[in-house]
């Protein structure tokens, strides 16, 4: 990608006049340029999946399907239409979020509100298109007023991420957000504490990185380095291969 289109992504993500600085305030480093600051890695946390085998064998039209007739809880009767999941069948990246908002329940996309265009951004400043990845969410239906799952909600339906995440084998899961991190680490840390490793997923130990939800950053734009820094992280983690 060239200089001049990372900076036009970058100065959507409001990163534009960003540089790290080394520490000892030694010469900055350019935070657009590919040299990558990989923070410590704490080590891998292996997580278990939920409940792997309830949806095994269905295949993604099979899948898709069953998440669309799906009444295991009360969602059902508040959704406009459920909202499975997008992106490259072949992607080696996954991003997962939490649940639909508004206008992915009025579209059936996940992210594509204003978190959504984004989502996109934080994804072209690491030069991937949107086209190139896989976006699903913990809930394939809204709650109402956004508000957060409940537990009986999220068991219900992360069987099909699960799932779809067997389906396709990504290299990298890149999850934003505390609920999706929480759910899918079965964890109850931070997301501060949980940002800047990296954790194993599954039985696969998919490498999973966990970064800022960009509702929250819309809101906390203070917040956006920080993203950047983990973008770059989860870059530099997919590159290892
Ligand atoms: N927030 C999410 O977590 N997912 C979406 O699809 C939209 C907003």
């Amino acid at each position: 990608m060239s200089t001049a289109r990372r900076k036009e992504y970058l100065a959507a993500l409001g990163l534009e006049s960003w540089v790290v600085r080394a520490p000892g305030g030694a010469a900055p480093d350019d935070a657009m340029g590919l040299t990558t600051r990989v923070a410590p890695v704490a080590g891998r946390h292996a997580t278990e999946p939920t409940d792997a085998n309830r949806e095994a064998g269905y295949d993604w039209t099979q899948l898709r399907e069953r998440v669309a007739a799906c009444t295991r809880c009360g969602l059902s009767a508040t959704r406009t239409q459920t909202v499975f999941g997008v992106g490259n069948l072949e992607a080696q990246w996954l991003v997962v979020g939490e649940a639909p908002g508004a206008e992915e329940d009025r579209q059936g996309e996940p992210f594509v509100g204003r978190a959504g265009q984004l989502l996109n951004s934080m994804l072209r400043a690491i030069g991937l298109a949107r086209e190139q990845v896989y976006i699903a969410n913990v809930l394939k239906c809204r709650p109402p007023q956004n508000r957060d799952p409940l537990a009986s909600e999220t068991n219900s339906c992360l069987p099909f991420l699960e799932r779809q995440i067997a389906l396709l084998k990504p290299k990298i899961m890149l999850v934003v957000g505390r609920i999706a991190a929480q759910n899918l680490l079965r964890t109850d840390s931070s997301l501060g504490r949980l940002r800047q490793q990296v954790h194993a997923y599954g039985e696969a130990r998919v490498p999973l990185v966990v970064t800022y939800h960009p509702a929250y950053l819309l809101r906390t734009p203070a917040d956006k380095r920080k993203a950047w820094q983990d973008l770059k992280f989860a870059r530099e983690v997919a590159a290892r291969g």
